[in-house]
């Protein structure tokens, strides 16, 4: 077992994102004896990972891990809190990644454990690219800190944040922003068809040129996205003059800020 993983790890709640993150552990290179599952209604992704990979699924009375992952819904949460409440104990680090759930809402109801992180992945998580940031309380330990690293580095790229209230900002940027993304996708699909393409190939060219973009900028790292824009934008060309429209008063940029802003009000609402 290298220092980065922890040795037991228990995850309460394998469904989209708890089964994405225990795959991608083990892919990582967790041990399966370190990890169990507990997950009422196991899906058979679920159930096939854990025969095949000898993770202990809903054994009876699990001792308190290094590391309770919380994966449940966040609506579920009271009811699932006093079942768990006995695995939470002072030297567990809670690691949750349920949506409105604050530190202190996670305290109130798991009382013996001292350190916990609060985490927002997205759902590319569920193919090895997602986007996740989390704040550590400040009981977190150095050691605690790498885990959380390298748990929710696992599913894709990782970052740490300074305070929890920004977890809310993150939350209407890239917890939510794979929907923005679907839905320009959408956006252009319709406009296709308003110039006259026929809907299956209107979609195909949406869904292709927000693929091929995203992969390109991914392939190219180091130019940022306004090179990349400005690259494939001659003076006084086509792309031109859709982006004076997209980049012009009330376009793109205010509509966007509009968005997050409401996303952010909307998750710290949720938070209460
Ligand atoms: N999906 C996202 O994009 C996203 C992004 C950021 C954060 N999150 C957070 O991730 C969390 C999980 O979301 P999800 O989309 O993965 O939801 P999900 O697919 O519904 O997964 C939740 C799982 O927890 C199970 N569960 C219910 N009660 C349980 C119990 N007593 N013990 C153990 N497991 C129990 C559920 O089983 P049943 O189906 O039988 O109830 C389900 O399999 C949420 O808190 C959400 O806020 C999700």
């Amino acid at each position: 077992m290298t220092e980065e993983w922890p040795d037991r790890l228990v995850l309460v709640g394998a469904g989209k994102m708890g089964g994405a993150m225990a795959a991608g552990w083990l892919d990582g290179g967790l041990s399966p004896s370190s990890l169990t599952i507990l997950e009422p209604n196991p899906s058979e992704d679920i159930a096939r990972l854990a025969a095949s990979r000898g993770v202990a699924l809903n054994p009876a009375d699990p001792a308190p891990p290094d590391v309770l992952a919380l994966a449940i819904k966040p609506q579920a949460l009271d009811a699932v809190a006093p079942g768990i409440a006995a695995l939470a104990g002072a030297r567990t680090l809670v690691l949750s990644i349920l949506a409105g759930k604050t530190i202190a809402n996670l305290e109130a109801r798991l009382p013996h454990a001292r350190a916990f992180v609060r985490a927002m992945p997205n759902t590319p998580a569920a193919i090895g690219r997602g986007v996740t940031a989390a704040w550590a309380s400040p009981e977190a330990t150095a050691g605690q800190k790498r885990w959380t690293a390298r748990l929710l580095g696992a599913v894709g790229a990782f970052h740490w944040l300074d305070d929890e209230a920004a977890i809310d900002a993150v939350t209407a940027i890239s917890g939510s922003g794979p929907a923005y993304v679907f839905a320009l996708t959408e956006a252009l699909a319709a406009a296709a068809e308003s110039l006259g393409l026929p809907a299956e190939l209107a979609m195909s060219l949406a869904r292709g040129t927000v693929e091929g973009a995203g992969e390109l900028m991914r392939r190219e790292a180091e130019t940022p996205p306004s090179i990349l824009r400005r690259n494939v934008t001659s003076p006084g060309g086509t792309t031109a003059a859709a982006l004076a429209v997209l980049q012009g008063e009330g376009g793109l940029d205010a509509l966007m800020a509009r968005a997050a802003a409401a996303a952010r009000a909307r998750a710290a609402e949720m938070a209460g």
